[in-house]
């Protein structure tokens, strides 16, 4: 058995190692350097200097290979049953990211230690990179006037968010090298302290493409920062600016327009969404939880020393901690989810009518059928090209592109408006009353 977990050991060191400094997987054959350690075992019985081997060994201990890592549904375990780990088995069918696009600042395994040190591309047109691109910040205008976003300069060619993407092992405190866990020992790279804040890409006012804090206060320093979180919204967040990305006359003439997949910290922070005029737009009590996106989805395991859910699934036993009176087993906390699903489909099924949404992947895209429209996967909703009864591209105004964009980023964030149901709610509310005319039948009053 010892030798078994000491193999698995090697092999996912080796793994995250390799692809961290060299990028190209082939470079963990010097792993193998690992099986050289052997004799570590055998020597402490008159050795004292192995007896961090026998540490490491120790499958049983809290200074084991089992706790908090290896053991059965352990970090790596619930790690593996996330999508950060899935996006690694699936690379094969999405190479479509690779190359020095923007792509692998958030899916290559060292696209967030390269944006930190500000080791991206910047286009070969002369345009100037945002200042901000440690704090997340991703779009810039270029030598036409246009806005780029920062290239991926690495070597990845296989999308994976791996421990060393988020954690900053070194072999300094890389269990695997020093021979056991102790706690702390897996910081962050991305800063979380009160201080320390991330940036989402809507620019507040269109004197400049400088983004917004993601946090409440505009400085950054606020009560308010997402602490642990800040790593989150490096990556989930719309790629988009709206204040420029929605001009006078928008042409619906791609399936991809629109907020990009994981727009959940432009609904968390309140500010991402398009703000139709003279609208006043509020935030949940959901804004100042402490670490954020963390608190919820990486809530500490008892059982496993502590160490934060790796699974990435929202934990209903911090929910209660506030909705002490939610018997629930679900997140639909008050029916705040079933009335933003409600709402959801009443303007799912409104920009259906004007034929904007499809599901399809290539020309002739047909709109959404009776079937789409009640399977409740709005997120699987797409913008449809050439949707004029000729054929070709409708060009929406400002209003109605900024109903399509809400829509999608109250749809693509999957959370049925657990984020920030206040401003999930208003952004729909304001959305379907602009596009019908009427308030929205599934939310009559606008909240406040
Ligand atoms: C998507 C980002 C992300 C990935 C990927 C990730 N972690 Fe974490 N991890 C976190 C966050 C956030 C915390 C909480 C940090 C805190 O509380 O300071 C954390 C906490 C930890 C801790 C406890 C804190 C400490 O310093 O001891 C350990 C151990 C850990 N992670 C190990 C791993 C391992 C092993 C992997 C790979 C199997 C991994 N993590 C992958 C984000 C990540
Ligand atoms: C390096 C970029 C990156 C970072 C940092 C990151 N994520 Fe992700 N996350 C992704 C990508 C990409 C996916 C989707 C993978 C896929 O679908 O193949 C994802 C998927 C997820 C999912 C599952 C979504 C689904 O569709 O089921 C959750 C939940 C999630 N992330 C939460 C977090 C949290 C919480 C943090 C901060 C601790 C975090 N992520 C940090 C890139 C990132
Ligand atoms: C700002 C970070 C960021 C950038 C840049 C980025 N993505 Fe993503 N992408 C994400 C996140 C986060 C998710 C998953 C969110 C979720 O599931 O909620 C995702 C999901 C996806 C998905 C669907 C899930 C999957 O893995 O099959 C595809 C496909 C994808 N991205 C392709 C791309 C391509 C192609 C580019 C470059 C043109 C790109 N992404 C650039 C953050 C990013
Ligand atoms: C820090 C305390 C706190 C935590 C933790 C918390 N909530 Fe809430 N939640 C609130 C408060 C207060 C409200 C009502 C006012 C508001 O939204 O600001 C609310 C509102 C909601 C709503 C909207 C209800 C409606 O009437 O539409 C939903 C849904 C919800 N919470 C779900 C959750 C879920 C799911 C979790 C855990 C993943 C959670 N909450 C964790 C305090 C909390
Ligand atoms: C109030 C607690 C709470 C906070 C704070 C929070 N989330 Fe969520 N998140 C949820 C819940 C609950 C869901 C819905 C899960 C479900 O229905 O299965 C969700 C859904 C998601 C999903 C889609 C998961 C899936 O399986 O489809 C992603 C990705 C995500 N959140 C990322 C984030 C990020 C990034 C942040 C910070 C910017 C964040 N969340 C902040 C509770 C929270």
């Amino acid at each position: 058995m010892r030798g078994i977990s000491w193999c698995v050991f090697v092999i996912l060191g080796t793994l995250g190692v390799s692809a961290c400094t060299g990028g190209k997987g082939d470079a963990g054959d010097k792993g193998e350097q690992g099986p050289v350690g052997t004799p570590g075992p055998q020597g402490p019985q008159g050795d004292a200097g192995a007896t961090p081997d026998v540490g490491l060994l120790d499958a049983a201990g809290p200074t084991g290979c089992t706790a908090p890592c290896h053991g059965f549904g352990n970090v790596v375990d619930q790690w593996k049953f996330s999508k950060h780990y899935i996006e690694s088995t699936i690379a094969a069918d999405e190479p479509g990211w690779t190359g020095s696009g923007a792509c692998g600042g958030c899916h290559a395994i060292d696209g967030i230690p390269r944006r930190l040190a500000g080791t991206v591309g910047v286009a070969a047109d002369a345009g100037v990179a945002p200042v901000d691109v440690p704090k997340g910040h991703l779009n810039y205008v270029n030598a036409t006037g246009g806005l780029t976003e920062i290239g991926y300069s690495g070597p990845g060619t296989v999308a994976v968010i791996h421990c060393t993407t988020c954690h900053d092992f070194n072999p300094g405190n890389d269990p695997h090298n020093t021979g056991k866990y102790i706690p702390g020992s897996a910081p962050l790279r991305v800063p979380a302290g009160a201080a320390d804040f991330s940036m989402i890409e809507k620019t507040p006012s269109d004197a400049g493409v400088d983004g917004s804090t993601a946090t409440l206060s505009p400085t950054g320093v606020s009560a308010g920062n997402f602490k642990q979180g800040n790593t989150c919204v490096m990556c989930h967040k719309s790629r988009k600016d709206v204040t420029f990305y929605i001009t006078g006359a928008n042409k619906m003439n791609s399936a991809y327009w629109g907020p990009h997949e994981g727009p959940q910290a432009d609904v968390y922070s309140g500010k991402g969404g398009y703000h139709f005029p003279g609208q006043a737009y509020g935030n949940s009590v959901h804004t100042t939880i402490a670490s954020a996106c963390v608190s919820c989805h990486m809530q500490p395991v008892a059982s496993n020393m502590g160490v934060p859910d790796h699974s990435m699934h929202p934990a209903l036993a911090y929910c209660v901690t506030c909705h002490t009176t939610y018997t629930g087993t679900n997140f639909d906390v008050q029916g705040g989810q079933s009335i933003v699903r409600a709402t959801l489909k009443e303007l799912e099924a409104a920009l259906n009518a004007k034929g904007l949404l499809t599901r399809g992947s290539a020309a002739p895209y047909p709109a959404l059928t009776a079937l789409q429209l009640a399977d409740g996967n709005f997120e699987q909703d797409k913008v449809r090209p050439g949707s004029n009864p000729d054929g070709t591209d409708q060009v929406l105004d400002s209003l109605t592109a900024g109903v399509v964009y809400n829509y999608l980023i109250i749809a693509r964030s999957k959370d049925f408006g657990v984020h920030n149901p206040t401003y999930a709610k208003q952004l729909l509310w304001d959305s379907i009353k602009q596009l019908t005319g009427a308030n929205p039948k599934s939310l009559p009053a606008r909240p406040s």
